[in-house]
């Protein structure tokens, strides 16, 4: 039952105030930039100048001075004096970067996630954030898709515990607390699953398909408490998701009991009239606010048209003071009617952004996401005697922090160091396609180091939103530089950064030691340093598989059987390429340390009613390191197909040199129900594969009959 305040509250206000707090727009169509002459953004949203002081909340607005200022405005002018909500794409922490959450997600530690959003809590709320359009939880297995740079990764169980970590880092236990910021999770859902890679293309996965694969974080964040939920840009089964009631009823509020707010993405209720479903804008809020969108982002049908719909009878008044009611409540949640400003704080910016603090989190964030993919006659780690050779466009670019040349020689003498080909890499969104081939010259310049290293990847600009490619490879310049490096007889040591798996195949064979240093944020060089000279073991494990080449993609490991799988005999008709391995380069859960992991004793025994899956793990090695042991499950045979193996556990160890320890699981019958084709969470007794293994692809097995 809503607070008597907001009963009152919804009663007094007019349907033009309901619907304005149903709308968010830009800062400046709050007056936030007094010089902008909002004539043409007006009309292009075809809004009215006086429902400006209506819009219940705002987005991508930054900075205590600034918002406090929109909200005093506001507060002057709304009728009923109901404050702003100031909201936010807090991604991958706000003044202090962390790594990306495809790079977090090889930490397979939600601990640091959960310290990132934290982290990105306390600074985005100094500066008047109140809730982050933040975690995004869709599952991903499609480089080609610049978005998987922000999500965990490929899988149901992994994406899951992240997702749940962050929302527990921005909200923690109330949001309303000083540094805690509301979360919302997106985009719901399958977004991930864009045909071709190709941003905002059609999605068509089956409700049993997204049951199976994509649902599965969404559903963590909501069990987790998230505060609000984005609709996503695709259809589901046909219809958009913002117009979806089946998705945004029938599953998330009635199914998983989501009481909390949904807004649409951006322009998200427009576009169903360019999906060729509503057929005007009174079709459009008709159908989003039936759908239950409470929050329609940067378009104003629900304010041009909502009363329309309702006069014609083809809305419920009843269904827009759910939604405002919903909104009221979020706000009060944060205790805005009580402090309007939440955390607004000029001294807080000043003492939180950027502080030693949260820079040495982002450093151990990471060291931990990072993931050493080759290491041939342990080439890494590099003793701090050596001459290092430097070369490629991430050299000294840091891609927003600090750069692997800047953490190299906050460890070694500059004069150790020596640098060529330099020149940073150019984004294709402005026509940049390659570095200057100044690879001769860097040859020479650098042949007399005692190890060489490149770094290569792809333009930071060339990732996210809207920024799908064909092509997975780094540029031809950046292959023939590693070529050549290779040619001078050094070791070569390539350093990779990118927001998505790239394919390596074409230099594979040049690199004595490969480290997948993704995007990691403030601390990059730092952290990169750290590992290069092992000051930190590599203990990253990929959360997204890499495939030999871009025409194998989708490459994922949890995958049907089919009916003819590739076993690797030489059949001629069964499920494979003439060209290719149907299996990734290098598959999901899978990184190397500089320790030496040996696993012994593998059992899966039944004891005292309950079933446990163990294994010994010892370090044989003289270094200290972290090895996540991962559990997987297979269902042999069941009223629908299951995964070949999905994971359903993993835990870290940390181990001493010659340390052992037992990693063990119990197999509880949670983890081995599944959906069957009617929407029902079943168990069906009968055999399954037990696996416990460091990835997917190196498990040790037992199968064991279930009842
Ligand atoms: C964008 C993105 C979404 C983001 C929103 C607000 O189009 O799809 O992830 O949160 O708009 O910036």
């Amino acid at each position: 039952m809503p607070k008597k305040f907001i009963q009152d509250l919804i009663q007094d206000m007019s349907l033009e105030e309901k619907l304005g707090q149903m709308t968010q727009l830009s800062p400046m169509f709050l007056g936030a930039e007094e010089s902008v002459n909002l004539t043409g953004p007006l009309n292009d949203l075809h809004a009215r100048a006086q429902w400006m002081t209506l819009v219940g909340s705002t987005l991508n607005g930054f900075g205590a001075e600034k918002l406090m200022a929109m909200q005093d405005k506001n507060l002057a002018e709304h009728p009923h004096k109901i404050p702003l909500l100031f909201m936010a794409d807090v991604v991958c922490g706000y003044k202090t970067v962390f790594p990306i959450a495809l790079a977090m997600g090889c930490s397979f530690d939600p601990k640091v996630y959960e310290t990132a959003s934290s982290v990105a809590a306390l600074e985005a709320s100094a500066s008047g954030i109140m809730l982050t359009f933040s975690p995004m939880s869709d599952l991903v297995r499609d480089p080609r898709w610049g978005r998987v740079m922000e999500s965990p990764g490929e899988d149901p169980f992994l994406n899951a515990q992240m997702i749940a970590a962050a929302v527990r880092g921005f909200q923690g236990d109330d949001a309303r607390a000083t540094g805690k910021i509301a979360s919302c999770v997106k985009h719901f859902a399958g977004y991930g699953a864009a045909e071709g890679g190709r941003d905002y293309n059609t999605v068509d996965v089956s409700m049993g398909m997204l049951r199976d694969f994509y649902l599965s974080a969404y559903k963590a964040a909501v069990d987790a408490g998230v505060m609000m939920v984005m609709t996503a840009f695709n259809t589901v089964e046909r219809i958009p998701a913002s117009a979806n009631i089946s998705l945004m009823r029938s599953l998330l509020r009635d199914e998983w009991g989501f009481k909390g707010v949904v807004i649409s993405d951006f322009g998200a209720v427009d576009e169903t009239i360019t999906h060729g479903y509503s057929a005007d804008g009174v079709e459009a809020a008709k159908n989003c606010i039936n759908a239950g969108v409470d929050i329609e982002m940067m378009s104003a049908h629900y304010l041009n048209f909502a009363k329309t719909a309702i006069d014609d009878g083809r809305l419920d008044m009843g269904l827009i003071d759910e939604a405002v009611t919903r909104i009221l409540e979020l706000k009060d949640a944060l205790g805005l009617f009580e402090n309007p400003y939440k955390d607004a704080s000029v001294a807080g910016e000043k003492e939180l952004h950027r502080c030693p603090r949260h820079l040495e989190a982002a450093r151990a964030a990471a060291r931990k996401s990072m993931v050493l993919l080759e290491n041939k006659n342990s080439t890494l780690p590099l003793k701090k005697s050596l001459k290092i050779g430097l070369a490629g466009p991430f050299t000294m670019d840091g891609t927003g922090g600090v750069s692997i040349y800047d953490g190299i020689v906050n460890k070694i003498p500059a004069n150790m160091v020596v640098t060529a080909m330099t020149d940073p890499l150019g984004s294709m969104q402005d026509g940049i396609f390659d570095v200057p081939d100044c690879v001769e010259e860097a040859a020479k310049k650098l042949a007399d180091c005692d190890v060489i290293i490149a770094a290569v990847g792809e333009c930071l600009g060339d990732v996210g939103e809207a920024a799908s490619k064909t092509s997975i490879r780094i540029s031809q310049n950046q292959e023939k530089l590693i070529h050549r490096l290779k040619e001078t007889g050094k070791p070569v040591v390539v350093v990779l950064f990118n927001g998505r798996p790239l394919e390596v195949t074409p230099f594979l064979q040049d690199c004595d030691a490969l480290l997948e240093a993704w995007f990691l944020g403030s601390e990059s060089g730092n952290a990169i340093a750290d590992l290069l000279f092992g000051d930190y073991n590599p203990s990253g494990r990929l959360s997204m598989s890499f495939p030999h080449n871009v025409g194998q993609v989708p490459v994922y490991y949890n995958c049907y059987n089919t009916g003819r799988p590739n076993t690797g005999t030489s059949e001629r008709y069964i499920s494979r390429y003439l060209d290719c391995p149907n299996e990734a380069l290098f598959p999901f859960g899978y990184g190397l340390s500089y320790s030496k992991f040996d696993y012994t004793d593998f059992r899966v025994e039944k004891l005292e009613g309950k079933i446990i899956a163990s294994v010994t793990v010892t370090n044989s090695s003289e270094i200290a390191g972290i090895e996540t042991v991962q559990l997987y499950i297979s269902d042999v045979a069941a009223k629908v197909v299951r995964p070949v193996k999905e994971l359903k556990g993993f835990t870290q160890l940390h181990l001493p040199p010659h340390a052992s320890e037992i990693a063990s699981f119990e197999i509880t019958k949670d983890l081995l129900e599944f959906y069957d084709n009617h929407g029902k969470l079943v168990f069906e007794e009968g055999e399954f594969d037990i696996m416990v293994g460091r990835s997917s692809v190196d498990v040790n097995k037992a199968r064991i009959n279930v009842s």
